[in-house]
């Protein structure tokens, strides 16, 4: 299949022609990959079983782990959602159109091939204008997933798109990079009180400000079998990059040292260090990759693109600072640690 490009900027929007064109495509049941304010989804028609089987197809993820359906106004929900409670109409309020997605009772409408066989649905209105109006132009809830091949980093440009999907699906558009950089915050409303099943630029503390007591999935803390993630996705090692990765933790300048001593361990080639822009001059030696900065609050935004870095650069083993304590660090940290598959030293203080 030959891959369609297509784009979008802010200040121009889309070519009438094209956005008919994605609109198009969608309906009948194709894939085209659009630009979101968090990351670069995998888009399909919602309601078309085989559209979401494409989807997985296109991916290669596995079918358990089910989609985000995206809508561009709050009426195309009740379509698709049940139950929508005053706490949910409370959240919607205040973050949509943004990086939050809900989770709902599914209405009959929706395929259990979009929701990987459960009876809830999870609902996103995003922000990113582009995708909104790609959305409404199409007529009905477009499934999304990250537009990533099942297991590496999210996409967080439309370069990254290609690199994994040019020839698999119908279109890119290309809308330039991304403003958050991370998946939504995933907040299920289907019990009594909300329970944050993926954080994200969305906090529990904004969260508990609109709606009173909000809770952690503590299937999110990783390792424990005895509690699994309830978002399917979560339990997958997920956002990784090739080589095995190692996030230091702790007090940063112990970081940097213990990071440059075992460094030197490796050929220079092969040794990934995942920095920040006010620390990547500390190394001397290795492949150093800057996220992004502290100070000016970026790392969530370069995260998925420095780990794809390391691909490109072909190191076998990266070591990483940890960003504990930078805004927005708990969907960072989450994000980081299960590219590293949870494997984290912690250096105590003395
Ligand atoms: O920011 C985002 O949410 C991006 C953009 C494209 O909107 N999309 C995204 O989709 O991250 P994806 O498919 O990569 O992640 C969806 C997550 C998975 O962890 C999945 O298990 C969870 O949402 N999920 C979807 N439906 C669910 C449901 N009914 N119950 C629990 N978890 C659900
Ligand atoms: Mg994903």
């Amino acid at each position: 299949m030959k891959t369609e490009y297509i784009s979008w900027s802010r200040e121009t929007g889309y070519r009438e022609k094209e956005l008919s064109r994605a609109a198009d495509i969608l309906r009948s049941g194709g894939l085209v990959a659009f630009p979101t304010e968090t990351v670069y989804g995998l888009g399909g028609n919602g309601l078309l079983p085989e559209a979401s089987l494409k989807i997985y197809e296109a991916k290669g993820r596995p079918s358990d782990n089910p989609l985000i359906l995206h809508i561009s106004r709050e009426e195309e929900l009740y379509r698709i959602a049940k139950c929508v409670s005053e706490k949910a109409k409370m959240l919607m309020r205040a973050f949509w159109p943004g990086p939050m997605t809900l989770i709902f009772e599914k209405e009959e409408a929706v395929p259990y091939e979009t929701t990987g066989g459960l009876d809830t649905v999870a609902v996103r209105m995003p922000a990113h204008e582009g995708a909104r109006q790609l959305i409404f132009s199409a007529g009905v809830p477009i499934a999304a997933p990250s537009a990533n091949t099942s297991g590496r980093p999210s996409p967080t440009t439309a370069e990254h798109v290609r690199e994994d999907l040019d020839g698999r699906i119908d279109m890119v558009i290309d809308g330039g990079a991304v403003g958050i950089g991370l998946e939504s915050t995933i907040i299920d409303l289907t019990a009594e009180v909300p329970v944050i099943l993926r954080p994200g630029y969305i906090t529990r503390d904004m969260a508990e400000q609109v709606v009173g007591e909000v809770m952690t999935d503590p299937g999110l803390a990783g390792s424990d079998s005895a509690f699994p993630p309830k978002a399917p996705g979560m339990k997958y090692r997920h956002y990784a990059p090739k080589a095995q990765m190692t996030v230091f933790e702790g007090n940063l300048e112990k970081a940097v040292r213990e990071i440059k001593k075992r460094a030197f361990q490796y050929p220079q080639a092969q040794v990934g260090i995942l920095a920040s822009e006010e620390t990547k001059s500390y190394y001397p030696y290795g492949q150093v990759v800057s996220a992004g900065s502290r100070k000016d609050h970026t790392i969530g935004r370069g995260l998925y693109d420095a780990l794809r870095k390391f691909d490109r650069l072909g190191v076998t083993v990266i070591f990483s600072e940890s960003f504990s304590g930078e805004e927005k660090s708990e969907a960072i940290m989450n994000r980081l640690l299960k590219a590293a598959g949870q494997r984290v030293v912690s250096l105590e203080e003395k």
